[in-house]
This record gives C-alpha cells, structure tokens and sequence, in this order.
C-alpha cells in the first residue's frame, strides 16, 4: 500500500515500478494538511482505505518527500510530521505491514554524491527510532534517486522486495548502496595546532561547563581578545574570573 504526496513524480513511479512486479496495490493519497495532519483522522482513512483489501504486505510512504512548511509549525516540513502521524496512524488502524519510508537526496553515498535534501534526513533519523520502537511493523528507509527510470524503479521493487534484507539503503544510477561502518584511515596528528587564533574569537554558549576550557585554551594558543555571550551574561555563575582548581584543572 504506498501513501503518497501524488504531485511527486516518483508517486507514479512507485507505483509502477510495484505493478510491474505483480504486486497489487492499494494507492492512498494523503493531504497531510488533513488527513495527515491529524493521527485520528488519518487512522480512519487508512482504515477506510484497507477493509476487504486482506492481508498487506507492506506499506510505502513517499510522504518524506514534502518539504514544505508545516502550517503550524513552520520550522518542520510537512513530510516529516506527516511520517510520524502515519506511524502512529498504522498502528491505530492495526496495519501490521511493515512501513518502508522514502526520501531523496537525504543521504550521500560518498563525495560524488552529494546531500542534496538534508531536510529529508530528519525521516532517517525518525526511522532508526521506529526501528528500535516498533521493529515488528517497520520495514526501513529508502533514498531515491533524482530520474525515476525504468532501472531506479526496478531497483526500488528489490529493495521492497528485501534485497540481501538491507533496510537502509539508497538506490543510485551505479546500483544500490547500504551503510557499512568502516575503519578511518589514521592520520598522525599534527605537532601543531592547524588552526591558531587571533583577533577576536566569538564563543556561544562562553559562560557554560565547556566555555571556560574553550576560553583558556583559546587564550593559551593566541587568541588576543575573547568575547564571551550567553543570556545572562556576566550573571552567569562561571562569569566571576577564578583560578583553575588546581587538582583538575577546571575552571572554577
Ligand atoms: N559538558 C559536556 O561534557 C558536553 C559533552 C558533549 C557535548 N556537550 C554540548 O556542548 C554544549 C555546551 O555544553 P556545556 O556543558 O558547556 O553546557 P552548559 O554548561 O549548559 O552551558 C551552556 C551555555 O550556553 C548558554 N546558552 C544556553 N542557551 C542559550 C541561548 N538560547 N542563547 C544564548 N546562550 C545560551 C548558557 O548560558 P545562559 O543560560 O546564561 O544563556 C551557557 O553559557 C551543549 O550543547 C552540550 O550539549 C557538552
């Protein structure tokens, strides 16, 4: 079943390239100003939109896509808080298939990819929570690329399909790509520090824990004049200039 925003190319694509494999489909098309915007509301609809339909396979939500601003929250795309509201939906309307998210440009597979939508990240970090939370109705997360070709939409079937059972990948014109941690190359570090102050350095956040240590070594490497900013300013407690304690070394 894909939930989309039907405006985006890849809502056709999907649901071709699902097609093409035989699969059969249940296409919702969600407003996440409505029926995303509200859990009860789209729970019903999802409700609607499953009766008779049997047992799901999985679920497709192509509604990271929208990045557009929340109406009442306007720092959060549409599709992120529309994700959230179908997760929860799913559950309330008791649709155990696993939710497959997708997104574009919302990860890099290496220099030559570049991130192009780092909005559409935030669905990654919210899958990784669904997947630890709900891991018996989660399916994984999917980056698309920007062509909706004949491949790509080939490769997002096998991806769905459980592809080597990877459940974060991105599909990419040279193939499909999973995450892998992988040794750092290690560097020596420099005798030097690579960067030496001077003039003025700004610290945020310079009357914290961290602020003192950043000050003095600062200050130890050259800086010719701090300037220090916080709300309360000299208010704060760790403003009153003090000695290190001498067995730590903290800033008193
Ligand atoms: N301490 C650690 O071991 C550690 C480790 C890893 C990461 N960090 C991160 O490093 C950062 C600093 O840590 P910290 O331990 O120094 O924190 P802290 O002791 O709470 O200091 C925070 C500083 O930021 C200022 N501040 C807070 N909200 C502000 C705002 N809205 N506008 C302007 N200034 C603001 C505070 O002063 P006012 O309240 O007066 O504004 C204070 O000077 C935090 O983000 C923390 O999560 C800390």
């Amino acid at each position: 079943m894909p939930t989309t925003r039907a405006s985006d190319p890849w809502a056709d694509a999907a649901t071709a390239a699902l097609t093409e494999r035989g699969a059969g489909l249940l296409r919702l098309d969600v407003d996440p100003d409505t029926d995303g915007a509200d859990r009860a509301a789209l729970a019903t609809v999802v409700r609607r939109a499953v009766e008779g339909a049997g047992e799901l396979a999985g679920v497709l939500s192509l509604l990271p896509l929208d990045e557009s601003a929340h109406a009442r929250y306007p720092a959060t795309p549409r599709g992120f808080a529309a994700t959230q509201t179908l997760l929860q939906a799913l559950g309330d309307a008791a649709v155990t298939a696993p939710l497959w998210c997708a997104t574009r440009g919302a990860v890099s597979t290496g220099p030559s990819d570049p991130l192009t939508h780092p909005l559409q990240a935030q669905v990654w970090g919210l899958g990784r929570v669904a997947a630890e939370e709900v891991p018996e109705r989660w399916g994984g997360l999917v980056d698309l690329p920007q062509a909706a070709d004949r491949r790509s939409r080939g490769r997002l079937a096998d991806v769905l399909a459980g592809l080597d059972g990877e459940e974060q990948v991105a599909v990419r014109p040279a193939g499909v790509f999973a995450n892998r941690l992988v040794r750092a190359p290690w560097h020596e570090p420099a005798r030097d520090p690579a960067w030496a102050p001077c003039g003025t350095v700004l610290i945020t956040g310079g009357t914290g824990a961290l602020g003192g240590y950043v000050a003095r070594w600062l200050a130890g490497n050259g800086a010719e004049h701090l300037l220090l900013v916080s709300r309360r300013g000299p208010a704060a407690p760790a403003s009153t200039p003090s000695r290190p304690n001498s067995a730590t070394g903290a800033p008193g």
